[in-house]
């Protein structure tokens, strides 16, 4: 199979690129800037930008089946780019966002599953990489400063979302469906930082700031958007005032294997907190 994927620099698209690979189907890479990318050499890289979805057509090209996501503030012009897809291709996957505040997951299933090709949404607890944003600290000694130590999660390895997606990109029997991810266990912040700690062979530690202090901390820090901080101190906020996460077994269901811990994530992961 001719396989299209979208955000593929990014963590997940990475990821099921190389998934892809090793299971011996022909890829196409889409990037905003193919120059500055790296990619095995059988990887075919072309330039897109889904901001302009007229960029997106000539990627599409003789591809069968195409992963989506949407890293883009509005979704203005999903439906545009879910048309040019089905036109074209004969399967989409998407990996659903809670990031645009103009179309709710619900909407974004409706217009994926409402596309006219086979389509398979993904819903994804919190990613993993996400305590990536504490590397700084865990390289800089042992304790890991911020706000809701107590709010619990359930972190998803990207590799898990792409071995998901890569079912349903090239396998029957995934259409119409929608698959809620979530890893294999609840652990509240202060419990992640242990974690990773013992997956680093190093005894990390919370230390609870207020919101404000955390505010004022992630703004001081270089590496993270100044527009994502107030965002994301309301969401953990809206989080720990809600239910606490429900695990599913989709991963396992779907790949045969069950989802990886946050101790496998941090392993893997060694390298980016040294
Ligand atoms: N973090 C979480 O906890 C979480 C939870 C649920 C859902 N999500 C969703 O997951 C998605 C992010 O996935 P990720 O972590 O794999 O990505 P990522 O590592 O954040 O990278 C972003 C990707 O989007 C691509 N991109 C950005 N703007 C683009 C544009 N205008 N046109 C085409 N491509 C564009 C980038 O490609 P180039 O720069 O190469 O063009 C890059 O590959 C978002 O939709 C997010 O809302 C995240």
């Amino acid at each position: 199979m001719n396989i299209l994927v979208l955000a593929a620099t990014g963590n997940v698209g990475g990821q099921i690129i190389t998934q892809l690979r090793e299971s011996g189907h022909s890829v196409r890479a889409v990037t905003r800037d193919p120059r500055t990318t790296r990619f095995p050499a059988e990887v075919e890289v072309m330039r897109g930008d889904l901001s302009a979805p007229d960029t997106i057509a000539a990627c599409l090209d003789g591809i069968d089946a195409v992963f989506l996501l949407w890293p883009l503030h509005t979704g203005e012009q999903l439906p545009a780019v879910l048309d040019l897809v089905a036109r074209r291709a004969r399967r989409v996957v998407f990996l659903g966002t809670g990031g645009v505040p103009d179309l709710s997951f619900e909407e974004q299933a409706k217009l994926v599953h409402g596309c006219g090709i086979a389509s398979t949404m993904i819903r994804p607890s919190t990613f993993a990489v996400n305590t990536l944003w504490w590397a700084d600290q865990i390289r800089a000694g042992d304790v890991v400063e911020g706000a809701y130590g107590a709010l619990p999660m359930s972190l998803i390895h990207e590799a898990d979302m792409a071995a998901v997606a890569v079912r349903a990109l090239t396998e029957p029997g995934h259409d119409g469906a929608t698959y809620t991810l979530t890893g294999p266990e609840v652990l509240t912040q202060a419990e992640q930082v242990r974690v990773i700690g013992e997956a680093l062979g190093r005894p990390l530690r919370w230390r609870e700031l207020t919101r404000e202090q955390a505010r004022e901390r992630l703004l001081a820090d270089e590496s993270f958007p100044d527009s994502f901080v107030d965002v994301l101190l309301d969401g953990y906020a809206a989080m720990l005032a809600g239910p606490p996460p429900v695990l599913t077994a989709t991963v396992h269901d779907v790949t045969g294997i069950p989802a990886r811990s946050l101790r496998q994530w941090a392993m893997d992961h060694a390298a980016d907190f040294s």
